[in-house]
């Protein structure tokens, strides 16, 4: 079963508190997801694999450490960008692939219109971005996506989750961690997460 984490941390539910708040400025989010975006990065790697590198330091030398595998940051477009920054900010290693879905009006499933990714996916620590885990719909078929291109260690990054998206999630999935700055009540008949944060494209992008 999937390992679940809400972050529990007075800076990130600061933060989120800006980020909900419906009179913050597109500015102010942008800036307040991409924080978020970084702060959940420094739990989501805690268990990353290290190996001894010889440096030295002005004063003598010595056997330090650095990251043992690649990582990647997979962008679910669009509201998946806003959390980038943040995460590439704090690994500035990481390659960045993106993912583009649309929903097939027949089987209204999502469908990958556009999927580029670094070759390092085979062998690194895949991290799939998107804020809002609402019916799951979208990370697990982006999840799958990746799978299908030899992707073995995927990780999912989200703001705000609700109990649906996280069951969902865990059936297609069960081998993908969820990290989330928060768990929300429920969906709403729109697709909403409750009481969530609305459009996080809409609002990182100024579209309406
Ligand atoms: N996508 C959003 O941007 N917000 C939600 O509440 C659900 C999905």
């Amino acid at each position: 079963m999937n390992k679940v984490v809400i972050l529990n941390h007075p800076l990130i539910d600061h933060k989120m508190s800006i980020i909900r708040d419906k009179n913050t400025s597109s500015k102010n989010f942008r800036e307040n997801v991409g924080e978020v975006g970084a702060l959940i990065t420094y739990e989501l790697t805690k268990d990353l694999e290290t190996v001894d590198k010889e440096i030295e330091t002005p004063i003598q030398k010595m056997t330090a450490k650095e990251l043992k595998k690649p990582v990647i940051i997979v962008p679910i477009l669009r509201a998946g960008l806003g959390m980038v920054d943040g995460i590439h900010n704090i690994i500035p290693s990481a390659k960045i692939g993106h993912i583009g879905l649309y929903r097939d009006e027949k089987t209204l499933q999502p469908v990958a219109y556009y999927a580029k990714f670094p070759n390092e996916i085979t062998t690194g620590v895949v991290i799939v971005v998107d804020p809002m885990l609402a019916t799951g719909g979208s990370a697990s078929a982006a999840i799958k996506t990746l799978k299908e291109r030899g992707a073995t260690d995927v990780r999912y990054v989200g703001l705000v989750g609700c109990p649906e998206g996280i069951e969902r999630l865990q059936k297609d999935h069960p081998d993908v961690p969820i990290f989330l700055a928060a768990l929300d009540e429920r969906l709403n008949e729109l697709g909403y997460i409750v009481p969530g944060l609305g459009d996080c494209g809409d609002r990182l992008f100024g579209t309406k």
